[in-house]
């Protein structure tokens, strides 16, 4: 889908286990403002539900596994987040959602802004109206 795609991190591994390193402008597609995570998810809630104006992500699943619904107002697309060596990168205006939340899901989010509250879509009727 426009405006999303899976990015592949190099790993780096050895006898001692694994390591992934990531920088900004190299390795994801902006500046990183801002670093937050999601975890202890309870069964069955859906998270997300809202798109943005103004905000670049990129999503990796640290820990356990979890599926992303992205909606672009005309087509649809679940990724399911499971690789330590992968991200997948949110551009403005598509609606996500986030679910099956495994138990030990560690979902870390690098973002392009400041949380501001103010360019968040919250309403699908009204994503729907500005996506067009
Ligand atoms: P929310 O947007 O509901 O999370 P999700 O997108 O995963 O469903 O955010 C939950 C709460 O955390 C809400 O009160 C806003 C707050 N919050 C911050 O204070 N800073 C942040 O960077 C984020 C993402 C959320």
């Amino acid at each position: 889908m426009k405006s999303t795609k899976i990015i592949n991190f190099d790993i780096k591994g050895d006898e001692r286990g694994s390591l992934a390193a990531i920088e900004q402008l190299k390795d994801i597609p902006f500046e990183i403002k801002r670093v937050y995570y999601i975890f202890d998810t309870q069964e069955n809630f859906v998270r997300g539900k809202h798109a943005h104006t103004q905000l670049e992500q990129v999503l990796i699943c640290v820990s356990g596994n979890c599926k992303v619904k992205l909606d672009n107002g005309k087509e649809q697309e679940i990724i399911e987040l499971k690789g330590r060596n992968q991200g997948l990168f949110i551009g403005i205006m598509i609606w996500r959602e986030m679910y099956d939340f495994s138990k030990d899901c560690v979902l870390l989010v690098l973002a392009s802004e400041y949380y501001d509250e103010k360019e968040y879509i919250r309403d699908y009727n009204e994503f729907l109206k500005e996506v067009k």
